[in-house]
């Protein structure tokens, strides 16, 4: 037996406001934007870590979707005090709007194993990765509940969140594996009180975006070794595998319409150009299948012949063609 709500149609969130973390640094969140405002006219709240981010995807988005409201909000999410500032903030500027969608979607990833991280590579992954989405969803879950307008609440994982942990980034999987349960429970607790409110867990493969130097700039800004003023908005490189931001929304927004829970975004066509998937499911299955049988196959944290890589996971058709293709392989 399985029980989600009933499908979205996603015309019902037109003129409704979509509120996204992280979307400052022209990754996942600004293509969420994006697709939010240009095809489905929702108005956007853009929120990130500093002014310039937010600043310039507020004109940016302005300039593109004039039909719509845009508001950039700069709000830290491992604070609930900025929060709740920005609730206040969203309400005083759409005082006629409900909230139809809400992305937790900030993030920062270090490459680094355990090992080698510091305790404060770990604790800014778990307050970012975990707490910055348990705050997120106390902070406007509360108020989505409190109307009956049909909504979205969809938290970022990865499909690291899915697979086995296989070193190189033990804090970040750690930290997805908790976004993925933590947004099951999520469903649990509110799907027969608020029924109207659909929950998500977004589990990218990959997709363009610079999050392993803004998360460095970050943290470099933390420290005080970076001046916030300096910091704009990045230019994520491509690379030949990579989902472009719009295509993954379009993705999202296809498995929100098909009433999914786990948005595992998969580089498939259409939305690639290409057709050499991550093959998320397969390894998804394979670990399965280990706990099942109660073992974990690490055969991957052996040399091959060619002594190259360590990794169980990134083993799909994607990886097997970017290892002949050296050295564009994706991160
Ligand atoms: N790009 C991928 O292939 C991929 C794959 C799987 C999961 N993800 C996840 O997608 C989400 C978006 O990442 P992205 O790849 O688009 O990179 P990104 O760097 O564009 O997005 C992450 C954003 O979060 C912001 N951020 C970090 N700490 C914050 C804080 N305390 N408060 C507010 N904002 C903060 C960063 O400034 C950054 O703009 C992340 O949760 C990431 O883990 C990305």
């Amino acid at each position: 037996m399985s029980k989600q709500q009933d499908n979205l149609d996603l015309a019902e969130l037109k003129g409704k406001i979509a509120i996204v973390t992280g979307a400052g640094n022209n990754g996942i969140g600004w293509g969420l934007c994006k697709h939010a405002a240009g095809h489905l006219g929702m108005h956007i709240v853009a929120m990130d870590l500093h002014e310039n981010l937010v600043d310039s995807a507020q004109e940016r988005l302005r300039s593109a979707y004039p039909d719509v409201k845009a508001l950039g909000i700069a709000c830290d999410v491992t604070k609930p005090e900025e929060l709740a500032t920005a609730l206040s903030t969203i309400e005083a500027y759409f005082p006629d709007s409900e909230i139809g969608a809400v992305f937790a979607n900030a993030g920062t990833l270090f490459h680094k194993t355990i090992l080698k991280s510091s305790i404060e590579e770990w604790a800014t992954t778990l307050n970012v990765n975990v707490i910055g989405v348990v705050n997120t969803i106390k902070a406007f879950l509360p108020k989505m509940q409190n109307s009956e307008a049909s909504s979205i609440f969809c938290t970022t994982a990865s499909v690291g969140g899915l697979v086995r942990g296989d070193g190189g980034t033990a804090s970040y999987q750690a930290s997805k594996h908790a976004v993925v349960s933590l947004t099951e429970s999520l469903s649990f607790e509110i799907a027969s009180r608020s029924p109207q409110i659909r929950v998500h867990v977004l589990c990218p493969c990959i997709v363009e975006s610079a999050l392993p130097k803004n998360s460095k700039t970050n943290a470099q800004e933390e420290s005080g070794e970076f001046d916030a003023n300096d910091i704009h908005p990045s230019s994520p490189p491509t690379n030949d595998f990579a989902m472009t931001t719009e295509s993954h929304a379009q993705q999202v927004f296809d498995l929100i319409a098909e009433n999914k829970f786990y948005l595992l975004t998969d580089n498939i066509r259409p939305y690639v150009n290409h057709d050499y998937p991550f093959e998320a499911l397969n390894i998804v299955k394979e670990r399965m299948e280990n706990i099942l049988d109660l073992t974990l196959d690490n055969a991957g944290a052996f040399p091959t012949e060619s002594g190259d890589v360590k990794t169980s996971t990134l083993t799909g058709a994607m990886f097997r063609e970017a290892r002949k293709r050296k050295p564009q392989a994706p991160e």
